[in-house]
């Protein structure tokens, strides 16, 4: 199985859908590492009590670059092959981006090419757009701006605020993610 490595920054509910997904019998990956730049945020705990070796290492007090060699150290050290970005709200450095280069994929919420950076579903909805949805791509130095891998998309109801649509979104992100993984680490 090809070896996994997942950033987060929060609450990790797409890196659990991949977690989950890599235990069944023909999933192709395995999670080695899950890696977070909050020490405090949820998704560790929950990598932890699930048997995934954890990593954290805040930002705060370094410089980028510093930060950056002990996130690439530990993925590293954890024969990591593949990095998975799941909700990793840092901008990664065009030279750990040349380091993982082609070998780092991100899901996003938006379907992209609309809509990169932040905010996606309150500008897909202050925009009156009839569907939103969400896209795995590869991370290159342009924000949100890799190949796209795959989408998966959602009818925006009358009554949706961003945070109803955000809900919905997540569903099928939480079953594209695993999908699209899947095939990349086959490729
Ligand atoms: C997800 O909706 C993901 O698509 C988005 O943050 C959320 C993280 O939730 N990512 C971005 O906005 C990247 N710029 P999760 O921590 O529960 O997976």
């Amino acid at each position: 199985k090809r070896r996994v490595g997942i950033l987060i920054s929060g609450r990790g509910s797409n890196m659990a859908a991949l977690v989950e997904a890599s235990r069944g019998d023909d999933c192709p990956y395995e999670v080695a590492l899950v890696a977070s730049d909050r020490p405090q945020a949820p998704g560790l705990i929950w990598a932890a009590d699930a048997g995934i070796a954890t990593f954290a290492q805040s930002p705060k007090g370094m410089a980028k670059a510093e930060y950056e060699a002990k996130i690439d150290a530990a993925l590293r050290d954890a024969g990591v092959e593949v990095i998975a970005l799941a909700g990793y709200m840092r901008l990664l450095s065009d030279d750990f981006v040349a380091r993982w280069r082609g070998r780092i994929i991100n899901i996003h919420p938006s379907l992209l090419p609309r809509y990169k950076g932040l905010d996606t579903h309150q500008r897909a909805l202050a925009a009156g757009d009839a569907v939103a949805g969400c896209s795995v791509h590869i991370v290159t130095e342009e924000l949100d701006g890799g190949d796209v891998l795959g989408q998966a998309e959602v009818a925006i109801l009358p009554d949706d605020t961003p945070e109803s649509l955000a809900g919905r979104v997540l569903i099928e992100e939480h079953r594209l993610y695993p999908k699209i993984l899947a095939e990349f680490v086959k490729r």
